[in-house]
């Protein structure tokens, strides 16, 4: 294993007016992967440009030149596990236009927060069937909503399905970066989500040291019991407010802001492999919305041995710095490529992004300008 440096000279002389050219990022020891390159999590699929979570956006996804692609996991009644980015689907299906499911509609707290909707563990997989995905965001992405309609809500073994069928096609492994939403909730349903990913990985002949797989979670406690299952690496997801839902929930006192100071880090390297902070995690933005001086998580991480792949960058100005937006119109792209370079300045093992073809062009400029 080697240490990568791939510091550009910006971010050369930005990390020594940090003082990290002479902290121990730089003596860190090595890290648990060879790869030389960043790597690009195609986010909910190529959520940018098809409704998020289907088998259309996941495709497009690898063929843009992701990495991995990124199915979020919820139960079914059933218990089978679908591609969902939360078990609310009245945003990102057409149930509320099916009237033999009116009255599912219910309001229920989930994770302390009040819902009222359409919820996947009141639905069989049959019923689940017969909806279709749309666009979450139409206001944002109203070329999206073309594809309203057109696209069933997958389960996860469609999504390993599509994996195995494009990376013949494709010739390369395309990775899948499954990530289970909402496991204390689901497991006080008596739908855990953990035995499902277990099985599938099984099944599929993907829970192995060298598959092209890292399962995510918000959560901490799920991740600690799949690390006594899984072979494959796991990701301790960061928000960048709050703490942990299994923590809230034992009366556990730690932030997410805690889980990131080095005793944090240490701690979560004893049960995975990568964390995936929000970006203003690495990149921290003022009230006004602009950048402020970089954090040293990620060199706090990389001590602790963890890689570092933060979430999630979207082309639009609505969801970027405003170093980078273009205008005041909130769905007119701003200039990602600046906020894709700003991020790789800062050494990150890897990116999660709606745009996974503007974020292959970014890491490979990135990595050209930086002569690897
Ligand atoms: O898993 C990385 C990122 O997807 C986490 O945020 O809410 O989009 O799942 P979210
Ligand atoms: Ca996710």
């Amino acid at each position: 294993m080697t240490i990568r440096v791939r510091l550009t000279a910006l971010s050369v002389a930005g990390a020594a007016a940090l003082g990290l050219l002479a902290a121990p990022a730089i003596a860190a020891p090595p890290r648990p992967d060879t790869a030389d390159r960043v790597e690009v999590f195609g986010h909910r699929g190529a959520s940018g440009y098809r409704p998020e979570h289907t088998l259309a956006s996941y495709e497009l996804a690898a063929r843009m030149g992701a990495d991995y692609i990124e199915p979020d996991l919820v139960s079914t009644k059933d218990g089978v596990l679908v591609a969902r980015h939360e078990n609310e689907i009245g945003g990102t299906t057409d149930v509320a236009a099916h009237p033999e499911f009116a009255d599912r509609k219910t309001t229920k707290v989930i994770d302390g927060v009040e819902m009222t909707g359409w919820f996947t563990e009141d639905f069989t997989l049959a019923e689940l069937k017969t909806l279709r995905a749309t666009e979450r965001i139409p206001d944002i992405r109203p070329n999206n909503t073309i594809y309203n309609g057109r696209f069933e809500v997958p389960t996860f073994q469609e999504v390993l399905d599509l994996r195995a069928r494009l990376s013949r096609e494709l010739g390369r492994d395309i990775g899948v970066a499954p990530e289970t939403k909402h496991p204390s909730y689901f497991a006080k349903l008596g739908l855990a989500l953990e035995p499902g990913v277990v099985k599938a990985l099984n099944d599929n002949g993907l829970n192995r040291s060298n598959a092209k797989v890292v399962v995510q979670s918000f959560e901490v406690g799920n991740l600690k019991e799949l690390n006594r299952s899984l072979r494959v690496e796991l990701v301790q997801l960061i928000s960048n407010t709050g703490a942990p839902q299994d923590f809230i929930e034992a009366g556990d006192p730690r932030t997410y802001a805690d889980l990131v100071k080095p005793e944090g880090l240490r701690e979560i390297a004893s049960y995975a492999d990568v964390i995936g902070p929000d970006t203003k995690v690495i990149l921290p933005v003022n009230s006004d919305g602009y950048l402020t001086e970089p954090t040293t998580v990620v060199a706090d991480a990389h001590q602790a041995g963890l890689k570092v792949v933060p979430y999630t960058v979207r082309a639009e100005n609505t969801f970027l710095p405003a170093d980078f937006q273009s205008s005041a119109e909130p769905a007119a792209y701003g200039d990602v490529l600046g906020f894709f370079h700003a991020l790789f300045d800062q050494d990150i093992d890897g990116i999660f992004s709606d745009f996974p073809d503007i974020a292959v062009l970014a890491r490979d400029e990135h990595a050209a300008a930086a002569g690897r």
